[in-house]
């Protein structure tokens, strides 16, 4: 792995941590690689190949033929993409197939940021900077809510607190690469706190990993 300035960026889903990423990418001048929409996309792409999500080689092939330009499709940032994504994100040979493509991002001389689950742990371990961003389920349940029905994608908030649920639980509890604070990562809770105050806290915690890092 190159020396350029990496920030790992992992938690739960709807904990805020696409925003912070932008956000430090912004801040950085560093390109910001969403993981999510990886797995997002080999879920959709696997389900429109007519093949089950539960099918592991199935969907790691759809994971090695993916790249970056299949990456736009709107129908990536639905609640149904999110459920497929956490689906096929159990499947080690997944994994396996888009380390490559997430490491080689890390990779890049000047840097970048990543967000995802496993960022800290297995794509990037040695990253100079590692958050690990969350908020409590009802809180995440009611952005999402929100995004989504901004999406034109209205659905009960029972529901988006149920999907949540399940969602952190199968990303939790999954043998390979499960959602997991690294022990270096600093916690972010952003329950209690706006866009611009999770903006804010996430660039100084940064800021400081910066500072270590530069004099290292
Ligand atoms: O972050 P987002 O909600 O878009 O992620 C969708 C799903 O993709 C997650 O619930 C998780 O199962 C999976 N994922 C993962 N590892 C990552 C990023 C996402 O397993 N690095």
């Amino acid at each position: 792995m190159s020396s350029g300035f990496i920030i790992a960026v992992d938690g739960p889903a709807a904990s805020g941590k696409g925003t912070v990423a932008t956000g430090l990418g912004k801040a950085y001048g560093l390109p910001v690689l969403d993981t999510g929409l990886l797995y997002r996309a080999v879920g959709v792409l696997t389900q429109r190949a007519g093949r089950d999500l539960d099918d592991a080689a199935a969907a790691a092939t759809t994971a090695s033929g993916l790249s970056a330009g299949l990456l736009d499709d709107p129908a990536f940032r639905t609640r149904a993409a999110g459920e497929a994504a956490s689906r096929v994100a159990v499947h080690p040979q997944v994994r396996q197939a888009l380390l490559a493509f997430q490491r080689d991002f890390a990779g890049q001389p000047g840097g970048a940021v990543l967000d995802g689950r496993d960022i800290g742990t297995v794509i990037a371990p040695a990253a100079p900077a590692k958050l690990f961003v969350t908020a409590a389920a009802e809180v995440r349940a009611e952005r999402r809510w929100k995004q989504l029905a901004g999406q034109g994608e209205p659905v009960a908030f029972e529901d988006v607190l149920a999907d949540i649920r399940i969602r952190d639980a199968r990303d939790s509890g999954r043998d390979s690469a499960p959602l997991a604070r690294a022990p270096d990562a600093v916690l972010l809770d952003t329950s209690q706190m706006s866009i611009d105050e999770a903006a804010d806290a996430a660039r100084r915690i940064v800021e400081a990993a910066r500072a270590r890092w530069e004099a290292s």
